[in-house]
């Protein structure tokens, strides 16, 4: 396997009751004294299924007041509004208010739009210069304080709560862009899979898949020998398909909700990519269709993947076979060699994708002709993977979107 390093800060609460029991202790140990704390959320769902309500209740038990006294530290500053999809433009809105404010401490109270928003907040708030040029565009070290910002999870998928990656679109130059620094992983996470009851089964499926994502995209990359790490993502991967099937056969079944919401975590604390180069093209190739038109996330991810797969199999095909074999149960026995093995692993993950009721063409996702002219050039502004058994280039990317029509 590959050197590595591995570092993941943050508490982990996890637990009906989390917030009220855990969150005067994470906000003694890590709000800065004096200072007002804001709480981020999104369009609303967080009133509708009591993360909300649980939060502002702890910070006024503490003394903490929406229509508190900024100059004594005292109040909640409220930040709603954080869009699906996270626009530049909001977090800098949401830096702005941090900055002015006094804020001393953020919680974000939602799914990985609020999470990463959040965490790009904390970052430019205290900082001088433009953090999306000098930390998502340059990727330069990031030496100055962050603001403590901690988060309280209502939909599992992204995995933003355990790591410090947060991804943001740049609307004027439509490029979504991730980053990930120790310095952005939440200083506290607070995991109350009761709150996740209240999601649509349509981000259900969709946040579901991300996390099977997330979990493919580290396992098919070098190394090709097998290493812990792969043994770990192969049993993630096939609870997460156990779960994935109770949870949308029941969607109040609150023990498969409790085992998706830890996965995520799980797959995205970078224990799984610990020795790993790392993929994500099929991350980078969403992520652009996403900039250009806001689609989901978890149902652009379902749409790419067995295209993507069927493009690059060759180029790793021992674990294409052993993907079939070790996740879906595949007899090795009944096929000539590695490559037909590969291949039905492949159809078994896109068979499984129809089952779950997830989109599988760019046209489901709402894509038209409009669209469609514009796959080239969404193709050209995608970030090529190094990680990946192959380094695609342009026209590659445009054949697999066109292939997903
Ligand atoms: O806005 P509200 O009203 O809160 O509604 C949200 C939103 O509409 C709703 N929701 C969340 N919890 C709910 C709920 N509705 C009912 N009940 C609940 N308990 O769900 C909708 C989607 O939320 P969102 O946060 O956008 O979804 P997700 O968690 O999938 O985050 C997607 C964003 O994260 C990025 C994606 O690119 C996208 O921008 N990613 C972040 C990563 C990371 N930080 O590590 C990695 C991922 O690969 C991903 O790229
Ligand atoms: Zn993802």
């Amino acid at each position: 396997m590959k050197d590595f390093f591995w570092e993941c800060k943050t508490k982990v609460r996890f637990g009906q009751g989390a917030v009220r029991d855990y969150l005067a202790q994470m906000v003694g140990e890590f709000a800065l004294p004096g200072h007002n704390i804001m709480i981020g959320y999104g369009g609303g769902s967080v009133k509708r299924n009591g993360a909300y309500d649980d939060v502002v209740g702890v910070l006024e038990s503490l003394g903490y007041s929406r229509d508190g006294n900024a100059a004594d530290g005292n109040m909640i500053v409220e930040f709603p509004g954080i869009m699906s999809n996270p626009t530049l433009k909001r977090m800098r809105e949401g830096a702005d208010l941090a900055s002015l404010m006094d804020v001393g401490l953020i919680i974000a109270i939602g799914g990985g739009s609020v999470m990463d928003c959040c965490k790009a907040i904390a970052v430019q708030a205290q900082y001088k210069g433009d953090a999306w040029e000098d930390f998502w565009m340059k990727g330069l070290p990031m030496t100055h304080d962050v603001i403590p910002c901690g988060v309280v999870v209502t939909m599992p998928a992204t995995g933003s709560e355990v790591n410090g990656c947060a991804v943001l679109t740049n609307e004027d130059t439509k490029i979504k862009c991730d980053r990930d620094y120790p310095e952005m992983n939440p200083a506290f996470a607070l995991m109350d899979p009761a709150y996740t009851l209240t999601m649509p089964v349509r981000q259900l499926k969709a946040g579901t898949f991300d996390i099977l994502s997330h979990i493919m995209e580290t396992y098919f990359s070098f190394p090709l020998e097998d290493n812990p790490a792969d043994d770990v993502s192969e049993g993630l991967m096939r609870g997460l398909i156990r779960d994935f099937r109770a949870a949308v056969a029941d969607p109040e079944d609150l023990q498969a909700r409790s085992n998706i919401m830890w996965t995520a975590s799980l797959a995205e604390n970078r224990i799984i990519k610990t020795g790993k180069s790392k993929d994500f093209q099929a991350h980078n190739m969403e992520h652009q269709l996403s900039a250009y038109t806001n689609c989901n996330h978890g149902e652009g991810l379902a749409v790419l993947h067995p295209a993507y797969y069927r493009h690059i199999y060759k180029d790793g095909v021992y674990k294409f076979a052993r993907f079939a074999e070790r996740v879906w149960g595949i007899n090795a026995a009944d096929y000539a060699n590695d490559y037909d093995l590969a291949l039905a692993g492949i159809d078994a993950l896109e068979d499984f994708i129809k089952e779950m009721g997830l989109p599988t063409t760019l046209r489901e996702l709402g894509f038209g002709d409009e669209e469609r002219e514009l796959l080239p050039e969404i193709a050209e502004s995608c970030f090529v993977s190094h990680g990946a058994f192959r380094v695609m280039t342009a026209e590659e990317i445009l054949k697999i979107y066109e292939k997903c029509w």
